[in-house]
C-alpha cells in the first residue's frame, strides 16, 4: 500500500531558533497521534538542517532538504552535495520544486543529473513538476507535466522507484491562495499514474506516492487528500504553523 506523506517546504523561512521551535512544536504535537500509513517531513532551510535532523530523531518526523548539487564536492560556490546531506542525517532530498526551476534556472537536463546523485547515495526524492498559468489555459498542462517526468525520471531503472516520491504542484496555484480543484488535481495525479505505468508497470504506478502542492491548508486539505489518486501534500505558507502542519498530517 503506497504511504500517505505531508510534506513542509518551509523555503527560505525561520532561522536556526524558529526553526528547531517549529520542529520541535510539531513531533510534540503528532507524539500521541497514530498516523497510521502517514509520513510527516519536514524541509528546513541548509543553516538548520543538521539542528532540525538532529531535534527529529526518535520522533514521527523526517527530514528532507530542499536542493542539493549534483556533484559530491568542489568549486561549486553557495552549493551543497548529497554526501554532505547524508553527514548530516538527511536521507530525503526535494528536487525541481518551480521555485528553483524558475528563479534559479534549473532544467530538467540538470534535474536529471540531480536524481541520479541523490539515488547513488540511496536518497529519496520529491521530484516536483507542474504548469503554470498559461499552460493549462491552452490546455498544454498534460503534455509540459508528462515531459518534466519524462525528462527528469524515466532514465530511471525500475528498482529507483522505491526512492521516489512525486509532487504536483500548478505553478499558479503556489502561494497564491487558489488551488487546483481536488477533481483537477485528481485527474492530473491519475494521468502521471498512467503514464507511469505505461512506461514502467502497474505495480511502480500504484506503489509510488504523488502528492499535491499548492495552497493546500487546513480547510481544503480533507477533500483533497481524499481522492483517490492523491497520496497527501507538499505544504508551503501552511507549514510553517505547527498547530495548521499538524492538521495537515491528520486530514487523511
Ligand atoms: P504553498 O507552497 O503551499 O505556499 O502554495 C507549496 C509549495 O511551493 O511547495
Amino acid at each position: 500500500m503506497r504511504k500517505q506523506i505531508v510534506a513542509g517546504n518551509w523555503k527560505m523561512n525561520n532561522d536556526l531558533e524558529a526553526s528547531k521551535s517549529l520542529v520541535k512544536k510539531i513531533a510534540k504535537g503528532l507524539k500521541k497521534e497514530k498516523l497510521k500509513n502517514t509520513r510527516v517531513i519536514v524541509a528546513p532551510t541548509f543553516v538548520s538542517l543538521a539542528k532540525v535532523a538532529n531535534k527529529a530523531k526518535g520522533t514521527k518526523v523526517e527530514v528532507a532538504a530542499q536542493n542539493m548539487h549534483f556533484e559530491k564536492s568542489g568549486a561549486f560556490t553557495g552549493e551543497v552535495s548529497a554526501e554532505m546531506l547524508k553527514s548530516v542525517g538527511v536521507k530525503i532530498v526535494i528536487l525541481g520544486h518551480s521555485e528553483r526551476r524558475e528563479y534559479f534556472g534549473e532544467t530538467d537536463a540538470m534535474l536529471a543529473k540531480k536524481v541520479d546523485a541523490a539515488l547513488a547515495n540511496k536518497m529519496e526524492i520529491i521530484f516536483c513538476f507542474g504548469e503554470v498559468l498559461e499552460d493549462r489555459k491552452s490546455n498544454k498542462h498534460f503534455d509540459i507535466v508528462e515531459s518534466q517526468i519524462r525528462n527528469g525520471l524515466f532514465h530511471l531503472e525500475a528498482s529507483a522507484w522505491d526512492s521516489i516520491i512525486l509532487a504536483y504542484e500548478p505553478v499558479w496555484a503556489i502561494g497564491t491562495g487558489e488551488t487546483a480543484s481536488p477533481d483537477q488535481a485528481q485527474e492530473m495525479h491519475a494521468f502521471i499514474r498512467k503514464i507511469v505505468a505505461d512506461e514502467f508497470n502497474d505495480d511502480i504506478a500504484e506503489n509510488v506516492s504523488i502528492l499535491y502542492g499548492g495552497s493546500v491548508n487546513p480547510g481544503n486539505a480533507k477533500e483533497i487528500f481524499s481522492k483517490e489518486d492523491v497520496d497527501g501534500g507538499l505544504i508551503g505558507g501552511a507549514a510553517l504553523n505547527a498547530e495548521n502542519f499538524i492538521t495537515l498530517a491528520k486530514s487523511f
